[in-house]
């Protein structure tokens, strides 16, 4: 009733076609990708707005948290790091000190295959330059 070669054959097929993300760079995500220092806070300053670890781990809900005091709530009391004063935001904190979005945040992004829409609105330091 059933052409047991062309089943198995089939299956085969199958199997070798949902498993292609795992074996096709041979198990390997490949490198995290580094930026110097220089690269990653241009202007030199020391201190995040948070510890590094906790950066990595939840800038993006940070950030949440930061549009929505600003934009809903009016609070745009200012972060304090290392005596200097930020107010909360995109260009007017991060983009700041991380002026270099191209090797820092987007090369992680990049990477970790997350693609921000911030930028469609919010201008980037190279778009500010770029505008005067
Ligand atoms: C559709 C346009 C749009 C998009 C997309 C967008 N924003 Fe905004 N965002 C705004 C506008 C408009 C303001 C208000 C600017 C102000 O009053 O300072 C704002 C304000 C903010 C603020 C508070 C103050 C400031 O100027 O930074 C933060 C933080 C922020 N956005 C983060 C984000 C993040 C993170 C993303 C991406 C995940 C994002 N936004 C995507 C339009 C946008
Ligand atoms: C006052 C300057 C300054 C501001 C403002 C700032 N950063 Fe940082 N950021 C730094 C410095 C300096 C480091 C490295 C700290 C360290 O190594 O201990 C860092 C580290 C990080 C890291 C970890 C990177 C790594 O490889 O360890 C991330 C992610 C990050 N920042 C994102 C952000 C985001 C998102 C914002 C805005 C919400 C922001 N930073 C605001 C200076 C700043
Ligand atoms: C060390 C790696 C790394 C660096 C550096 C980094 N990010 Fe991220 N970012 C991530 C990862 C991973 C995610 C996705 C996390 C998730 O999906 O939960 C993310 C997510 C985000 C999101 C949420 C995107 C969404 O669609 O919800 C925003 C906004 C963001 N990052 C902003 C920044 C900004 C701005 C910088 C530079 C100042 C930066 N990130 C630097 C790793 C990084």
């Amino acid at each position: 009733m059933y052409n047991k070669g062309t089943v198995i054959a089939g299956l085969a097929i199958f199997v070798l076609f949902v498993t292609f993300p795992i074996w096709f760079n041979g198990l390997d995500a490949g490198a995290m990708p580094k930026y110097t220092e220089a690269e990653m806070v241009p202007n030199g300053e020391k201190a995040c707005v948070a510890p590094a670890d906790v950066m990595r781990d939840t800038h993006m809900q940070l950030l949440n948290e930061w549009r929505d005091d600003v934009l809903r709530n009016s609070d745009r009391v200012m972060v304090k790091v290392d005596g200097k004063e930020y107010r909360k935001g995109l260009q007017i904190a991060c983009m700041e000190c991380h002026s270099n979005k191209e090797k820092f945040c987007d090369s992680c992004h990049e990477y970790a295959a997350v693609q921000p829409t911030c930028w469609d609105c919010h201008l980037t330091p190279a778009a500010i330059k770029e505008a005067q």
